[in-house]
């Protein structure tokens, strides 16, 4: 028997690059044996960090009151209390920025709150009115792509590229291009950027951040990756909050991504809406990522956490993956995205002779799982042949995984332009 689904079913049960992902990620977490999986966004197990939730875990454990807390009563739909005021007070603390806890909402993964945000901001408006959300560059997070009620949720732009020694490049956006009509209903970046590794300049943020406030909308910041947690930015950059933006973050990338925590800090008026939302389609969010993390954002140990052990962490691995990738990839015209932020090296192969959803079917033929570079256009619908020449590579795996992976990769990138 098959039963019919409803066009919201049609439009969440198709195969997107998002379940693609996310099945890969769950299978080799399941059953790792001899996969080599540079795919997903899982963190790394940094051991400095996992012995601390450990630790955390133990006082939680021995106390009643704490445990009750963390799985025993249903939360405020806005989150916990008592987190969003700590974290306030770190935010203003480090950053003088005016905050309360009345700014914070918290969702299930800033996944969830993506959702919440595209679809209210953008989308069929009572008017009669559509919205969409620009993306003013892209490459840009997967994530995104299939999460808006209608289709077509996003528009996005190309960027320049600018080319740089030792096979390096770097997207800028091209900001002159950028035009901001009434159709648009936000702007959204992720600062360090899945999946190039960019982090868009603080003049870049700034610019954009004008254009917004001239069109009347809001500039959304995707910060998974950013300052001050988990603080994986490998450059000098600053965070940026006021009212007209709204600034995304994660306990997800520091460890947590089991806890599904995500964190908007935004103008009351948006974060009483997701509120609103929130109680609708689940009553409460989660506690257990909140009640976990409270005592380190309260002492702001969590910057410690951040600067001490992520950010060295991750500095030293994206060095030792570009290097091994770079060695390996001799004789094969290459270009590898500056590594500026966030845990993956964006691969460009100019003139590639197959696409890049071919070179990541090959790879997982050779239990190597990657994530192929045309899932991260969400928006951009222009012919352009760079969205098949590139692809995606986590490095948070261990060295050996890494080495062992980048080998195999640059030996079917070789064999595809032997072909040719
Ligand atoms: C740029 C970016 N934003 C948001 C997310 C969602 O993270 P989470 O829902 O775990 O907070 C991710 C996860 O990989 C990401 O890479």
């Amino acid at each position: 028997m098959t039963t019919s689904w409803s066009r919201f079913g049609e439009r969440y049960t198709r195969r997107t690059g998002s379940l693609e992902l996310m099945e890969d990620l769950g299978d080799a977490v399941a059953d790792s044996s001899g996969v080599l999986f540079l795919g997903g966004g899982n963190p790394a197990k940094i051991p400095a960090v996992q012995a601390r939730i450990q630790e955390r875990l133990a006082a939680i454990a021995a106390s009643g009151e704490l445990t009750d807390r963390l799985v025993g009563n249903y939360a405020h739909p806005t989150g916990e209390i008592p987190f969003r005021a700590a974290l306030a007070r770190l935010l203003e603390r480090e950053y003088g920025w005016n905050v309360t806890a009345k700014n914070i909402a918290l969702t299930a993964g800033s996944q969830g709150g993506f959702y919440l945000l595209f679809n209210l901001l953008a989308g069929e408006f009572s008017s009669g009115e559509r919205k969409r959300v620009l993306l003013p560059i892209v490459p840009e997070y997967i994530g995104y792509a299939d999460q808006g009620l209608d289709s077509g949720l996003f528009v996005a732009r190309a960027p320049r590229i600018e080319e740089l020694p030792d096979n390096a490049f770097k997207y800028r956006i091209d900001l002159e291009g950028l035009s901001v009509g009434s159709s648009i209903g936000a702007i959204c970046v992720s600062r360090p950027t899945n999946p190039t590794g960019n982090v868009i300049t603080d003049d870049e943020l700034a610019r954009l951040d004008e254009i917004a406030a001239a069109a009347g909308v809001p500039l959304i910041v995707d910060n998974a990756y950013g300052l001050p947690f988990p603080g994986i930015v490998f450059v000098d950059a600053q965070p940026h909050w006021h009212e007209n933006v709204i600034l995304c973050m994660s306990l997800s990338k520091l460890g947590l991504p089991g806890v599904r925590t995500g964190i908007v800090v935004a103008r009351e008026d948006i974060v009483e809406a997701l509120t609103r939302m929130t109680a609708v389609m689940s009553l409460a969010v989660g506690s257990v990522g909140p009640v976990l993390a409270e005592d380190i954002v309260a002492s702001g140990e969590i910057l410690e956490w951040s600067r001490e052990l992520v950010t060295p962490y991750y500095r030293d691995k994206a060095a030792y993956a570009r290097a091994t990738l770079a060695d390996a990839l001799g004789g094969v015209p290459f270009r590898i995205h500056v590594s500026e932020g966030a845990f993956f090296l964006w691969l460009w192969l100019p003139g590639l002779p197959i696409t890049s959803a071919e070179l990541y079917r090959r790879l997982k033929r050779r239990s190597v799982l990657v994530l192929s570079g045309h899932y991260f256009f969400p928006g951009y619908s222009d012919d352009w042949r760079h969205r098949d020449e590139c692809l995606r590579i986590s490095f948070a795996e261990n060295p050996r995984v890494i080495a062992d992976g980048m080998a195999i990769i640059a030996d079917e990138v070789k064999r595809a332009f032997a072909q040719d």
